[in-house]
């Protein structure tokens, strides 16, 4: 398990605090430094604005530089300039970027603790309060300073590379030290769920199988007061869970169908239902993938990794919330047992599909799933899936594809995606693209072509949701990433865990 890096919150000068790193945000054009950096550069006889006189650096974006001060001149022993660009541009990505960047600069110089002064900037801009402005600059450290390594037995860089252990937030008041510490508690949950989730989804499918995610939510479960049910092959027959069941008869792997129960609001309050798409490895099946990138679809079950992390953290918040969490998770293998294309299958619900292309599963198991949560009669759904690669044409790795049934949900889940920066855009579910998924012999199939790919997806799964306002989150293009963000490595991202919490956060008051 990586070591998480710990926060500490300090209401302290930027001049005076002892660190063996002090972080400082530096618009871009601006030939001073502002507020408290003003301060340490008077103290530092105005080295920082004789940088900035050089040219040596402009404040651009994710741009660095370090200044060492003379003994006594600061608290510090080094100075991280970090630019976050145009002042007019700066939203909280940008300083989660400058955290990240910041976290990756400690490590290249083998610094494991810094802290960071974020008082001067925000205050600047009319996006951000203190609390989300301390939120995100506490999970962009806790996102940055995580890293798979379980599986490496040999370090490949000879420079053994320093982890961050402590990053310490330096408040500028009392009222803002406040508003750091609510964020800090929060921020520091979610994004370690993340960072669950993260570790989840890295894990090969080898490793990561259906068992593997339903004993992790059976801990999860166990060490915070849930009830946790895991239906196995068997369970699952005697249920009728028909699709799920003829995605997982190609494989030799048991699925399993995971339902968390956590019990934060009255007893009888109708839950929240949060549903994650596992596939623990999408192969295609018999409609096989391409080999090129095929690794990669270990990813498939990061809606479901979503939703277990999620839960971990609900729990830990102790929010006043009745929450569900469902996970159906299986492989998709091509064998001589696996469904074809042409079958045509059953579901929970009863509706019959012909299944036209073994690799448009995720929806299968997901209507099971979907059918299951009915039963808690609940407020609201939300699922999240790595659904389809119309997706990631559509938004590419920018925008989580956003779905559902009902205006009010679909703003809110918006807006929650928003506030912690796991961002969602809208595509409509107009009944003309029902025409798409017809079937000439079954009730539908499950795949409507490639014109919006994305839309004929959510609609499938529109038809096992019932009367229930319900939101879909496709995030194939959102789940991973093959380029590093500041405070992401490339990899899995977690997302959309914190999305989750902050939806359920948001609806329990
Ligand atoms: N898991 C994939 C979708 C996916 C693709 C996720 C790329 C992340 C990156 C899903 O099961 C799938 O294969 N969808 C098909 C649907 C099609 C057959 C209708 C797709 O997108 O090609
Ligand atoms: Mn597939
Ligand atoms: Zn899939």
């Amino acid at each position: 398990m990586a070591v998480e890096v710990r926060i500490r919150i300090e209401h302290a000068s930027p001049v005076e605090f002892a660190t063996p790193l002090l972080v400082l945000q530096h618009f871009e054009r601006d030939v001073r430094p502002g507020g408290l950096a003003a301060e340490v550069d008077e103290r530092l006889g105005g080295a920082i604005t004789r940088l900035l006189a050089r040219g040596d650096f402009h404040g651009k974006k994710d741009e660095t530089a370090l200044l060492y001060p003379q003994e006594g001149q600061i608290g510090a022993e080094r100075v991280l300039l970090v630019g976050v660009g145009k002042r007019e541009d700066y939203v909280v990505e940008r300083l989660r970027r400058a955290v990240g960047t910041a976290v990756r600069a400690a490590e290249k110089i083998g610094v494991s603790h810094l802290a960071l002064s974020t008082g001067h900037v925000d205050r600047l801009s009319e996006h951000m309060g203190a609390y989300y402005a301390g939120r995100a600059a506490i999970e962009a450290a806790v996102l940055a300073a995580w890293d798979f390594t379980e599986l490496k037995t040999q370090e490949n860089d000879p420079l053994a590379h320093v982890q961050v252990e402590e990053v310490v937030l330096l408040a500028a008041d009392e009222a803002e030290a406040e508003e750091f510490g609510r964020a800090g508690r929060i921020g520091q949950i979610a994004a370690r769920a993340e960072n669950l989730a993260r570790e989840l989804q890295t894990l090969p499918g080898n490793i990561a199988t259906p068992s593997y995610l339903a004993k992790v939510a059976g801990e999860i479960g166990a060490a915070h007061g849930m009830t946790v049910t895991v239906l196995d092959r068997a369970d699952m027959e005697r249920e009728g869970m028909k699709a799920l069941l003829a995605v997982a008869q190609g494989s030799l792997q048991e699925p399993r169908f995971i339902a968390m129960e956590y019990h934060g609001g009255a007893t009888g309050e109708a839950p929240l239902v949060l549903v994650g798409k596992g596939i623990t490895f999408d192969s295609g099946g018999i409609s096989i993938k391409p080999a090129e990138h095929m690794e990669d679809m270990k990813f498939d079950m990061s809606g479901g990794a979503g939703v277990i992390a999620a839960m971990r953290a609900i729990a830990e918040l102790g929010l006043k919330a009745n929450v569900v969490g469902l996970v159906p998770t299986t492989e998709n293998l091509p064998s001589g047992t696996a469904v074809k294309p042409g079958d045509v299958i059953g579901s929970l619900l009863g509706k019959t599909i012909e299944v036209v292309n073994t690799d448009a599963e995720g929806r299968l198991i997901l209507a099971d799933a979907l059918t299951y949560a009915q039963r808690y009669h609940p407020k609201a759904i939300i699922d999240a899936a790595t659904l389809t690669g119309a997706c990631v044409i559509a938004l590419g790795h920018q925008a989580i594809g956003l779905m559902g049934n009902d205006g009010e949900l679909i703003d809110e889940v918006r807006a929650a995606g928003q506030r912690v920066g796991e961002r969602c855009w809208p595509l409509p579910l107009w009944d003309e693209y029902r025409e798409q998924i017809d079937s000439e012999i079954a009730d539908l199939k499950n795949s409507g072509g490639r014109p919006a790919g994305t839309i004929t997806a959510g609609w499938f799964l529109k038809e096992f949701t019932g009367e229930v306002p319900w939101a879909h989150l496709d995030i194939a293009g959102m789940a991973y990433r093959s380029e590093a963000l500041p405070y992401l490595r490339s990899g899995a991202t977690g997302v959309p865990t914190r999305l989750f919490i902050e939806w359920v956060r948001s609806r329990a008051g």
